[in-house]
């Protein structure tokens, strides 16, 4: 069971390198890299491809490590308690109808081996990867409520991403192994490209690479357009018909492109942008 990308999803090789290393290792595969290059993606399309089911786990700020295990629901025990069938009084004695499986139990006792997705690590508070490390590495907990140990019938194959807001703790780090997804260069990025818009017109094409290059290294850019942001502004160049001419001006320097809000996200960004070409035009 190999992973060499999908029709929807361009992996460069030491991508696939990665993923394989992480299933062989057993270990998470933990993925960074700037917004929008692919990295939940990756999990959606490992896991279809290695038909297994996706178990996704969205982390936020107030998220915590034991929600992922399980949770007691006292709130809805104390209710049934007041209520007076024989039934709700059944359910009331015992504990186990309270306790809510979370994701990682589910993807622990899963008939089938299932991929397991964490997604944006970075987001919740320190100790979350802390108190996520046993569970991870002997793919084990202990439900204290019913004095039962959950146990992996399957290792899962998990993967973490992360935004790199917070650092990760280094005993978290050496339960991983690491992937930083690079932001795709022209080539890949057409191959991308390609997989959305496959009947694409190469002069279009070519022409908004160049543009979209042109923006990303722009020196002080607050936040630079990511893969994502480029196919949004293909689509509406292409919606609207926008031709490739319109996108640079005709003696080949930077013009501001139609329909920036696209790609840029905030006015420093475009002031930036036009400063720059007013001083092309005024420097000739
Ligand atoms: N390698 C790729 N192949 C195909 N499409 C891609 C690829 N990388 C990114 N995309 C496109 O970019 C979009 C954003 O990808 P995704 O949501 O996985 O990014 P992300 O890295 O998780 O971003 P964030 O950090 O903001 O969550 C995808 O829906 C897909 O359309
Ligand atoms: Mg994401």
């Amino acid at each position: 069971m190999k992973f060499q990308g999908s029709s929807q999803y361009v992996a460069t090789a030491d991508l696939m390198l990665a993923v394989n290393a992480a299933v062989t290792l057993q270990r998470p595969l933990l993925v960074k890299g700037e917004p929008g290059t692919g990295k939940t993606m990756l999990a959606e399309e490992v896991a279809a491809a290695l038909k297994m089911p996706l178990l996704q786990w969205h982390i936020k700020s107030t998220t915590k490590a034991q929600q992922g295990l399980y949770e007691y629901d006292a709130v809805s025990r104390l209710r049934d308690s007041q209520l007076s069938d024989a039934e709700s009084a059944a359910k009331v004695r015992d504990i186990r109808n309270y306790i809510v499986q979370g994701v990682l139990w589910q993807a622990f006792t899963a008939e089938q081996p299932v991929a397991l997705l964490i997604d944006e690590i970075d987001k919740a508070d320190i100790e979350f990867p802390n108190d996520l490390l046993r569970e991870i590495d002997r793919m084990e907990f202990y439900v204290y409520e019913t004095r039962e140990l959950v146990r992996a019938r399957h290792r899962p194959i998990v993967f973490i991403t992360s935004n790199n807001e917070k650092e990760l703790p280094d005993a978290f780090l050496r339960r991983c192994f690491f992937h930083y997804i690079r932001f795709p260069d022209a080539d890949t990025m057409r191959s991308i490209v390609d997989v959305h818009f496959p009947g694409l017109k190469k002069a279009l094409l070519g022409a908004a690479l160049k543009t979209f290059y042109d923006v990303r290294n722009l020196p002080g850019l607050k936040k630079k357009p990511s893969t994502s942001e480029l196919l949004d502004w293909l689509k509406l160049l292409v919606a609207e018909d926008i031709p490739p001419e319109a996108l640079h001006s005709s003696d080949d320097k930077v013009a501001v492109p139609p329909l920036v809000g696209a790609l840029l996200k905030n006015e420093q960004d475009v002031t930036l942008f036009e400063k720059l070409v007013f001083m092309q035009k005024h420097n000739r």
